[in-house]
């Protein structure tokens, strides 16, 4: 089982990142990356630049390692409640690498966490209404609100519903994929 995580996000002190490093520990998967999308660089999508010059080989490298993954785990920061922008342009290049749509029909957990309240839960929806579209194979999706509330570096989630909901929906996943 070879899991890949990712925040949807470039900030170098993502909250997003934190969420989804704590989440794939918990699986207890040797096989485990966790992948910065700032490793990642690509140009702003553009018609113009993929005729001039076709998909970059970083936009392919990635869509090579979710192709080689058996579990993607995604935490999306929300930007004006909807993607940060350096996870739409991925997302918009990785659905113009030859041969998929974007995800390779590829288990997902999906989640997404904010200092406020809603905890992500515009990019979570919109990312839950859409991925399908793109071959990702959406197994079950986590919000956490109020993230410096309810989450520290040293223990992770210490709301102890929000935590036992995050570990419930872990065993979900983890009896779909019959592991
Ligand atoms: C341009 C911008 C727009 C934002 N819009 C939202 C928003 O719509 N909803 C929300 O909950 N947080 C919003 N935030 C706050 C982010 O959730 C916060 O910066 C969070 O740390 C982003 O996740 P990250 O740390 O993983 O990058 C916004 C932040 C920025 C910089």
């Amino acid at each position: 089982m070879k899991i890949t995580a990712f925040a949807g996000s470039n900030s170098s002190t993502s909250i997003n990142k934190q969420l989804v490093s704590y989440t794939a520990s918990l699986f207890n998967e040797l096989d485990t990356q966790v992948l910065d999308l700032n490793d990642f660089e690509l140009p702003l999508y553009s018609v113009d630049i993929e005729n001039k010059n076709g998909v970059p080989q970083t936009a392919v490298d990635f869509s090579n390692i979710l192709k080689e993954s058996d579990l993607l785990i995604i935490s999306l920061a929300e930007h004006n409640g909807a993607y940060a922008a350096v996870f739409k342009n991925l997302f918009d290049w990785l659905s113009r690498v030859e041969g998929t749509k974007g995800f390779h029909n590829k288990p997902i957990f999906l989640m997404a966490t904010s200092p406020g309240a809603r905890g992500g839960s515009s990019v979570l929806e919109i990312a839950n209404n859409r991925l399908q579209f793109n071959d990702g194979n959406i197994l079950d999706s986590y919000s956490l609100p109020s993230f410096s509330t309810n989450f520290n570096k040293e223990s992770g989630i210490t709301d102890v519903a929000l935590k036992a909901e995050l570990a419930s929906k872990i065993q979900n996943i983890k009896s779909q994929l019959k592991y």
